[in-house]
């Protein structure tokens, strides 16, 4: 009952308390075996012999993806090849309709893996769609057929140092550090493609601010597309270990208010709940704290047009971490379903987007607090034949 009531106390914005055994409990709730894949990948070394393509694919694996659904597969059946494929069981049919931001992440994918073979002095020949770009939906057909060249000639990437430092920062951000327009203009220049621009000012950060929330808003209520997150969410050290991908509600907290049955799926559905009116909440201070918003355009739409917004985008989040900065994306406004119509076409407007140019990424930006990596599947479950 004491420990109840102190959960009681967090849920309603008081603070945590880790008194009498909680503080033990608490220190060993942390997903250590989904955290695996960086430590793995961490440990390797570019000049060792075996396999190469465990190298470049251990940090592939590593890289950003929509609600982490770690969409690939790679095929090693042909020596010093790798066939990437999408994996059709992981899609987000009602945030994603077309596969657009799960290609986004194939690209990022692609991208570590150009790098990390670099390191070990291969060139990545990249053949994208080799059977053709499957629309409007990814399919069984190869994503890409990646040949790795001994080059004596090819150049490290100076923002490979970043990769282990790489995450997605949703915590608060500090609203008493503004972001310099001047510090985002070497970040832009990361991408090879893409187009990258900024917004800094107070008025446009409060004016995007504004606009982002009420996406969020729409996607919160409605039910088939907060129920896609929740379907996904995995609580605590048991289901993330389960299941390392998904929307991860990591900590003693999160924990503490699932045992009080606190976080009932069904009520997370329900905007009339208390855990729905909580999780509000707790969301909008990542808009609140947004100190500064960056976005990516490609000229058209094609899936090579997506792989390329994702190998850009991986190349920026890069950039950013290198400059001390913490990113999140929005991509609320940005997804391509009927109740988000008014808010994808006032987003474009708001960030001067013209009409042949596909709005790929949208994130916030700021000085933000340490966070610890997001689970991933072993590299051995993304193998489809060895
Ligand atoms: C196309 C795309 C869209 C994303 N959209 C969001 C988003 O709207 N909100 C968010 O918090 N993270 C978003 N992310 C970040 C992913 O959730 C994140 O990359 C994934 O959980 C893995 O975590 P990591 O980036 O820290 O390795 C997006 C990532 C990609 C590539």
């Amino acid at each position: 009952m004491t420990s109840r009531r102190k959960f009681m106390t967090i849920l309603g914005g008081g603070v945590i308390l880790a008194a009498g055994g909680i503080g033990g409990w608490a220190t060993s709730r942390d997903p250590a075996g989904a955290r695996k894949p960086w430590e793995t990948a961490k440990a390797l070394d570019a000049g060792a012999s075996g396999d190469l393509r465990i190298f470049a694919l251990s940090h592939a694996i590593l890289a950003p993806n929509p609600h982490n659904r770690q969409p690939w597969l790679a095929d090693l059946s042909t020596p010093g090849e790798i066939t990437l494929h999408f994996d059709t069981t992981r899609r987000l049919p009602e945030t994603d309709p077309y596969d657009r931001q799960l290609t986004i992440g194939l690209g990022c994918f692609v991208e570590l893996l150009t790098m990390a073979a670099a390191e070990t002095g291969y060139r990545a020949e990249v053949r994208l769609f080799p059977e053709g770009e499957p629309q409007p939906l990814l399919n069984e057909r190869p994503v890409a057929h990646i040949r790795l060249i001994a080059d004596s000639t090819v150049e490290r990437d100076p923002l490979f140092a970043q990769v282990f430092a790489r995450h997605t920062n949703r915590e608060a951000y500090d609203t008493a550090r503004p972001v310099a327009a001047a510090t985002l203009d070497p970040i832009a220049a990361a991408a090879r493609t893409a187009r990258i621009d900024h917004a800094t000012g107070t008025e446009e950060v409060a004016a995007l601010r504004a606009l982002s929330w009420e996406a969020m808003e729409i996607e919160l209520r409605t039910y088939r597309t907060m129920k896609e997150s929740v379907d996904l969410m995995r609580i605590g050290k048991a289901e993330i270990e389960a299941n390392p991908d998904g929307i991860s509600l990591v900590g003693p907290l999160n924990e503490g208010l699932d045992l009080l049955g606190l976080m009932d799926r069904q009520a997370m559905l329900d905007p009339g709940s208390m855990v729905f009116t909580e999780g509000m909440k707790a969301q909008k201070v990542q808009f609140d704290t947004a100190m500064g918003f960056l976005w990516l355009t490609t000229p058209a739409n094609s899936r090579a047009d997506q792989i390329a917004a994702g190998r850009d985008y991986v190349r920026m989040h890069l950039a950013v971490t290198e400059a001390g900065l913490a990113l999140q994306p929005f991509s609320q406004a940005l997804q391509e379903y009927e109740e988000m119509a008014g808010k994808y076409a006032d987003m474009r407007t708001a960030l001067r987007i013209s009409d042949n140019e596909t709005l790929q990424m949208f994130v916030r930006l700021g000085y933000g607090p340490g966070i610890r990596p997001a689970p991933r599947w072993p590299l051995t479950t993304r193998i489809r034949s060895a």
